[in-house]
């Protein structure tokens, strides 16, 4: 019984790992590069972090942000966790330190191909792609 008891915590142990809610860093990434004249545009400078963190976790249409990239940026959102591939984990900085600030703005913009990240450009004006990236680098991107 006691050996029965051993093996049943076993079981359990190794499943929380394996369905363990740890984000990945670094992370396998699928987004494709934006064309480069976006990609070293920067427009942070002028945009409002505090309008990007009300996009981030309750206003961006179709969905707050942060049902799939999370609370703490780290892509473990509710939505996340089920996605494959899994939503940008922005604290991972050995993944982050290659995406630039006009990278962000380009695949919110346009979406990324293949995965669970939507295009915004109908929802969101430029301004406000560019408040989120700018709330999303100054709170998580180091
Ligand atoms: C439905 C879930 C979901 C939502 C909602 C979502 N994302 Fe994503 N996001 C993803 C996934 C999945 C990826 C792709 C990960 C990969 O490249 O492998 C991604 C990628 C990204 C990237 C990656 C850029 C890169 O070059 O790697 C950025 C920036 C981003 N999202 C920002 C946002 C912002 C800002 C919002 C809110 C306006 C948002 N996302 C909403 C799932 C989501």
């Amino acid at each position: 019984m006691k050996r029965y008891g051993i093996i049943l915590v076993a079981a359990i142990v190794s499943l929380a790992f394996t369905t363990s809610s740890w984000a990945d860093c670094p992370q396998p990434r699928k987004t494709r590069s934006a064309p480069a004249n976006i990609a070293s545009k920067d427009m942070t400078g002028q945009a409002n972090a505090a309008n990007g963190k009300k996009l981030y976790t309750k206003t961006a249409k179709p969905l707050a942000c942060k049902m799939c990239h999370g609370d703490k940026g780290d892509g473990m959102g509710k939505l996340g966790k089920a996605l494959n591939p899994k939503p940008r984990n922005f604290t991972c900085s050995e993944t982050m330190k290659d995406i630039s600030a006009g990278q962000m703005f380009w695949i919110v913009k346009n979406g990324s191909a293949g995965t669970g990240m939507a295009a915004h450009g109908k929802t969101l004006k430029d301004k406000e792609i560019w408040d989120v990236v700018k709330y999303i680098r100054e709170t998580w991107v180091h």
